[in-house]
């Protein structure tokens, strides 16, 4: 195998890779990245791989979720702040459906790149390179819009940064704080019936924090912004590399960009560049699978990038769809069985199951969702295993992206506030209900 550095990834070939028009300006922007300070630190990151490797051995469990794309223009505190809260009050709920501790990470700081499907885009005759993210262009419908710009990576990381030191101000300000979950109340949602049921849930947990901390004489929570973690998909290697970093004291290379990133299920070629870049950080890292991982690739992956079967480095992310996943996901555990290796079983119910309606809207019906949940804990119980986590595309808002849920949404509502600009989010309300359906199934 050839040596590894941050850039090795280059002679590769890289799927997803954006051609800018000019070397120079790109090279620019890159040279200005490798200047700035990084975003997390190695410890930090350590940590989050201590706290996976023990959800892989089913002492906590993972909650990842976030936008499936983040937008400049929602680098606000409101946003900010509504993120965070909903994936608080999840987290609550998940602690109290599955008696353990939640690890909770966000796919956000750094969610700005896409892959697509399509390079190009053809409305009315007219086509342009497709919209891959904030980090690379912008999604209006305009040749100017449309072509990358690498200045975007600088300004991406520019917001990632903006949207970090907030999240640490406010988990170090006790935001995150266990004991005051009055902080992350939504002002629009007082009045839904879910929320109703969030408030009891909140409050025995909350009760049960007091009375551990009376009979053990401690505090049961430690409240240090740690409790909060980002992660993304690192698909745009440019930028990835140009925060990849060794740090004092160490040898290791570490992704300085975000704590958890993952490889997305396009560019998840064992041969390719996203490969290649993976093998060589020591970040814990986490891979999408889908229907189309044949078992001998997922053995070689294992060997790649988890050749040490170091506890927390792997984190396997399966989104097969609701149909898919009784025939896709058995022979996949089975490889990993056979391979003598660790690694913490997570589900993203979202992404196989993305469907169009008439009219063309991307959607995602909450009975798939639900149900491909639900055969994600069976299988892995079947398997003698279990499932260690979820991954979400969620919104704290009041978004109508998705179908279904306690106020069944229906095609004709998804009109009414379809904001994302790629994939269907569960909006505030469906996103608790999610998460007491998935506390329900950690209790079974
Ligand atoms: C995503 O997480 O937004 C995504 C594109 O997922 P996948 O790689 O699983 O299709
Ligand atoms: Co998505």
């Amino acid at each position: 195998m050839q040596k590894w550095f941050p850039g090795s990834w280059r002679s590769k070939d890289a799927a997803q890779l954006v051609t800018y028009p000019s070397e120079a300006e790109l090279a620019r922007a890159v040279a200005e990245l490798k200047a700035f300070p990084p975003l997390v630190t190695s410890w930090e990151i350590e940590a989050l791989k201590t706290q996976l490797a023990e959800a892989a051995r089913g002492e906590r469990f993972l909650l990842q979720g976030g936008d499936c794309a983040e937008r400049f223009d929602e680098c606000t505190g409101d946003h900010i702040a509504s993120k965070l809260k909903i994936l608080l009050q999840m987290s609550v709920i998940l602690v109290d459906g599955g008696r353990k501790p939640v690890i909770r990470v966000g796919r956000i700081a750094g969610q700005f790149a896409k892959p697509r499907s399509e390079d190009t885009e053809t409305r009315d005759g007219v086509t342009l390179p497709s919209y891959r993210g904030e980090m690379v262009n912008k999604p209006g419908f305009t040749p100017e819009e449309r072509n990358p710009d690498p200045r975007l990576m600088v300004n991406a990381y520019q917001r990632a940064a903006l949207t970090l030191n907030f999240i640490r101000a406010l988990v170090k300000g006790g935001f995150a704080d266990l004991h005051h979950p009055e902080n992350w109340d939504l002002a629009f949602a007082r009045h839904s019936e879910l929320s109703e049921e969030y408030h009891a849930i909140a409050q025995r947990v909350t009760g049960s924090l007091h009375f551990m901390e009376a009979i053990l004489g401690v505090s049961a929570v430690e409240m240090k912004w740690v409790d909060f973690f980002t992660s993304h998909e690192a698909l745009h290697l440019y930028y990835e590399e140009a925060q990849t970093r060794q740090v004092p004291r160490r040898t290791e290379w570490y992704n300085l960009s975000t704590h958890f990133p993952w490889v997305g299920m396009r560019t998840l070629d064992r041969g390719g560049a996203h490969v290649e870049y993976f093998r060589g950080i020591s970040n814990p890292i986490a891979l999408k699978i889908g229907p189309s991982l044949k078992p001998e690739v997922l053995s070689e992956l294992l060997d790649t990038l988890h050749p040490a079967n170091e506890p927390g480095r792997l984190t396997l992310i399966h989104r097969f769809g609701s149909r898919k996943i009784a025939d896709c996901l058995p022979p996949l555990i089975e490889t990993v069985r056979k391979s003598g290796k660790t690694v913490l079983w997570c589900c993203d119910p979202m992404h196989g199951n993305t469907q169009m309606t008439p009219d063309g809207t991307k959607t995602r019906h909450f009975d798939d969702i639900q149900s491909e949940l639900n055969s994600a804990f069976a299988i892995h119980r079947d398997c003698g295993g279990f499932l260690g986590g979820v991954h979400i595309e969620l919104t704290g808002e009041d978004v109508t992206e998705c179908l279904g849920g306690a106020r069944n949404l229906v095609p004709a509502d998804l009109k009414r506030a379809y904001k994302s600009e790629v994939d269907p989010r569960l909006n505030y309300e469906q996103a608790l209900e999610i998460a007491m359906l998935i506390a329900r199934m950690m209790r079974a």
